[in-house]
């Protein structure tokens, strides 16, 4: 029985050891860390300032925490560990992490496949630019909304498994929108 158990943590222990080597190229990348405005606040102290960050939009887009806290996510990311990482993983990071700290997003390799991480800053998603699928006129708030909950572009193709689902509020929503709007002044 013990000897099972050890095994049982054993293996736990490796997978835990091969999604941090999966992630170690995308989370050390230059960019991810956040820059000095804005650190030093604590929520106690200064106003506008939400764990240390400028804003709600900002906390999410960092560490993926929302005004209730770590923002549930759906993540089948295709590389055979379906589901494992979710709520683990990205209850600690955020859209950062793959967008990078300026939005403009970035080539990202995952133990061999290399996958292009979009642009997101506001300006671009709702003007015409290139998807996968084509180029398109320009996203509305709404088809932002749906790409970042359900994964899926505005003609229904689904995006790449990599993005997760993030079942956020429509207040968190506004927010992050807000901050990818601050990006795009940037
Ligand atoms: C684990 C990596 C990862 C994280 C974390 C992540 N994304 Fe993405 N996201 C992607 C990838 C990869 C795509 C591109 C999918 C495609 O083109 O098929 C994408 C696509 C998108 C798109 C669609 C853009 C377009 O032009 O197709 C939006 C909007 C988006 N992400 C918003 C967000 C937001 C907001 C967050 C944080 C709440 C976030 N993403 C976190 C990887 C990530």
């Amino acid at each position: 029985m013990k000897d099972r158990w050890l095994g049982v943590g054993a293996a736990a222990f490796i997978i835990v050891g091969i999604v941090g080597l999966l992630f170690a190229g995308a989370v050390s990348g230059p960019g991810t860390t956040r820059s000095g405005a804005g650190t030093s606040g604590t929520a106690a102290s200064g106003a506008g300032t939400v764990d240390g960050f400028a804003s709600n939009g900002e906390r999410i887009y960092y560490s993926g925490v929302g005004s209730n806290g770590p923002i549930s996510v759906a993540w089948a990311y295709q590389s055979g560990f379906p589901g494992m990482m979710g709520q683990g993983m990205m209850g600690r990071t955020g859209c950062v992490m793959c967008h990078g700290a300026d939005g403009r997003g970035r080539v990202i390799r995952m133990m061999g496949p290399v996958v292009e991480v979009p642009d997101i800053r506001y300006a671009t998603l709702t003007s015409p630019h290139q998807e996968t699928s084509g180029t398109t006129p320009g996203w509305t708030d709404a088809q932002i909304a749906v790409a970042v909950r359900r994964g899926v572009e505005p003609n229904g193709k689904a995006l790449d498994s990599l993005m997760p689902k993030w079942e956020m509020g429509d207040s968190d929503m506004r927010d992050v929108l807000d901050y990818l709007k601050e990006l795009s002044r940037r």
